[in-house]
């Protein structure tokens, strides 16, 4: 017994050793298992196709920077993820198959200059999930972690901050996905949307467009050129013009000069086969000019560096040939680098900056600057050029500094009609290190006291000598909006002032700087403009021509936008290249009004949230002017009477489909379309 017992006992371990071998094994088999299953649940952002990214620079890259080095951020180095250039937009399709979506975001370690600022977003269906906040060049990475279940389409964002996008290469560090059961997850192209032409075709009978107030000073060269759609020929009229105008009625011209300060109500006529068309016109000879935003074209957002004399005179030709000229289109003007550059090595920038007199001489691309205006001139258009009240102009060609007097009498003697004013190299003579500038405010003088001295100073110079010529000459300050130029623009003479750094063609620059004009609105009116700079519609592309990158409803906005608030209106655009949807775009003449309204009231935010925004002015018929803009996924978006301050039934009209609605009790709503607006008058 004992030794059966022995025998008994002597088994037992065995068979629990064998026990503990067996669940140790399972256990193994099971870890295994699982590990296998985890790594299978496992998407790393890195291994789906980047190159559906839209990013606003260079390419995007797997497991690198954005310049191709190992990615690092605030010192700390990462094997996986993905290298990015703000702005930056990366769809994608995770189709509910997603548990969660991880990262550590930030600055990429190549960069360590001061000029980087970028904010990370995560959107889900529409919806904004998280957002990093500003983050700078070497801050460490932060970390993000979010639940995705039900979430269809994901959008990964990498936004300039602040100013433009130069330095900010944003990294998207370990990036990925938990997967629900080894789901597959894509990335996916931004969704195309339809180039849908709302404006509807002009009647072939006549119908006279383009501002009704016009201001001219005594005495100066006048040049108004009646707008108007309709079949031609065309025969124009005008009664009650003053003395010193007359009418070429094949043209519809008004030219010659009134010597009498007054306001004198005029009627315009046109006429053709079909019909004709009558429209009151005010023209107030006094100090102001500009009493409505000046509608035109500039070349610096198409051409850049490369603009030529030839250029300019296409955009001209193509402004009547396109029909523009006929919804008040009226501005031609050559931005930078028509004068000769400090030292570039392309033989047309290269010669003498002035003549042994001091005047100012074109480069060879422009070799006859008078006749270039004339040309201008003679197709019922106006004409504008670029200066810096520094040495050199952003571009480092020829500016104004110390020629001032000299150079506001050449454009004169020119017939320039538009003086855009940048202050690029002057912030060397604001910073007191210019020698020849002894008498001139600096901001070291200024502590900060009066600093809006030392901004206005050189603007207050030219503004006093353009003044002086025998011309009307609309004067544009262009300083990035620095101390606030709204508050003290029109007190040197300022006809509008930029308001804002530069534009660039993606939704976020046109965002960011279009939904934050409120401060300036009070400053806003006739004869002085905020300027959120030219318009990013059409071929556009400094000097590397491309269809912007905004989609069909982002330039619907960008009109909308621009028009409530009463900005000055300067297309970007190869003007030889004009396509349908563009035209569409810049030839709507109920949007156009809203611009060009006579009250020049600047639209402001009546209310807003996350993702819609109401914006609201006041027009001279009593009437208003209201946009409601989706900011994110396609919504309803409503607009309470209340909020407009006026109540009962009230007609909506749609501007850009140029229809009535109807009448609406207390509020109205529309199905707004992503980034895009429904524009509407109210009464
Ligand atoms: C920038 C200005 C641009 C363009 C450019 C020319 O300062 O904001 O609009 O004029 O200079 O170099």
């Amino acid at each position: 017994m004992t030794n059966s017992n022995l025998k008994i006992n002597a088994g037992r371990p065995a068979l629990i050793r064998s026990r503990i071998i067996f669940v140790f094994l399972l256990c193994c088999w099971l870890l295994a298992l699982n590990v296998s299953r985890v790594e299978a649940d496992i998407v790393w952002l890195d291994e789906l196709d980047l190159s559906l990214t839209t990013q606003s620079w260079a390419e995007p890259h797997k497991n690198q920077s954005v310049d191709g080095h190992g990615l690092s951020i605030g010192g700390q180095t990462f094997k996986r993820g993905f290298g990015t250039h703000c702005d930056s937009v990366l769809y994608v399709n995770v189709n509910s198959n997603a548990r969660s979506f991880s990262a550590s975001v930030g600055v990429d370690g190549e960069v360590n200059s001061p000029r980087a600022s970028v904010e990370f977003f995560v959107r889900g269906d529409g919806k904004e999930l998280w957002r990093s906040g500003v983050m700078r060049a070497g801050e460490p990475a932060k970390p993000v972690t979010l639940e995705l279940t039900g979430v269809k389409t994901l959008i990964l964002e990498a936004n300039a901050a602040s100013g433009g996008i130069g330095a900010d290469h944003a990294d998207w560090a370990d990036a990925r996905f938990d997967v629900v059961d080894g789901a597959r997850i894509a990335t996916m192209a931004v969704p195309v949307e339809p180039a849908v032409i709302l404006t509807p075709a002009a009647s072939p009978k006549p119908r006279i467009n383009g501002a009704k107030v016009f201001g001219v000073r005594p005495s100066s060269p006048f040049l108004y050129t009646i707008a108007a759609t309709g079949d031609r020929p065309m025969t124009f009229g005008a009664s009650d013009l003053p003395a010193g105008l007359q009418l070429d009625p094949q043209t519809g011209r008004i030219t010659g000069s009134i010597s009498r300060a007054g306001e004198y109500s005029v009627t315009l006529h046109a006429k053709n086969a079909l019909g004709s068309a009558k429209s009151k016109f005010k023209i107030v000879v006094g100090d102001k000019i500009a009493l409505t935003p000046p509608m035109g074209w500039n070349s610096w957002n198409c051409f850049a560096s490369a603009v030529s004399e030839e250029k300019v005179k296409a955009a001209a030709e193509a402004m009547v040939r396109s029909g523009l000229i006929n919804h008040g289109w009226t501005y031609v003007n050559v931005d930078d680098y028509w004068q000769n550059h400090r030292d570039s090595t392309d033989a047309t920038l290269r010669g003498p900056i002035r003549d042994p007199r001091g005047n100012i001489l074109p480069n060879a691309r422009f070799p006859d600057m008078k006749g270039m205006i004339d040309y201008i001139h003679s197709l019922g258009l106006k004409a504008g050029l670029y200066s810096s009240p520094g040495p050199w102009t952003c571009g480092g060609c020829a500016g104004s500094w110390q020629h001032e007097a000299q150079d506001a009498a050449q454009y004169a003697a020119w017939g320039v009609d538009y003086l855009k004013y940048d202050w690029c190299s002057y912030k060397d003579i604001a910073n007191g290190k210019n020698p020849d500038a002894r008498d001139i405010p600096t901001w070291a003088e200024s502590k900060g006291t009066n600093d809006q001295a030392v901004a206005a100073y050189p603007f207050l110079v030219m503004g006093k000598h353009l003044r002086q010529q025998n011309r009307d000459i609309v004067f544009n300050l262009c300083q990035y909006g620095m101390k606030d130029v709204w508050e003290w623009g029109a007190s040197v003479n300022g006809n509008s002032w930029r308001t804002t750094s530069d534009i660039y063609e993606s939704w976020i620059s046109l965002y960011r700087i279009g939904f934050d004009q409120d401060k300036a609105a009070p400053f806003a009116g006739p004869g002085h403009w905020n300027d959120p700079d030219m318009l990013i519609v059409g071929k556009i592309g400094w000097g590397n021509l491309h269809p912007t990158h905004l989609t069909p409803n982002e330039q619907y906005t960008h009109i909308s936008l621009w028009c409530l608030l009463s900005a000055p209106l300067l297309i970007g655009c190869d003007m030889t290249q004009l396509d349908a949807f563009t035209l569409n775009l810049l030839e709507n003449d109920e949007v156009l009004a809203v611009d060009q309204d006579p009250l020049g009231q600047q639209a402001k935010t009546i209310s807003a949230t996350q993702s819609t925004c109401i914006l609201a002015k006041d027009l001279a018929d009593g009437s208003k002017a209201v946009g409601l803009f989706n900011l994110g996924e396609e919504t309803q978006v409503q607009v309470k009477w209340a909020d407009l301050g006026l109540k009962g039934k009230l007609h909506v009209r749609d501007l850009w489909r140029q229809k009535d609605f109807g009448r609406f009790k207390d509020s109205f709503s529309a199905t707004v379309p992503r980034h895009g607006v429904m524009l509407m008058r109210v009464w």
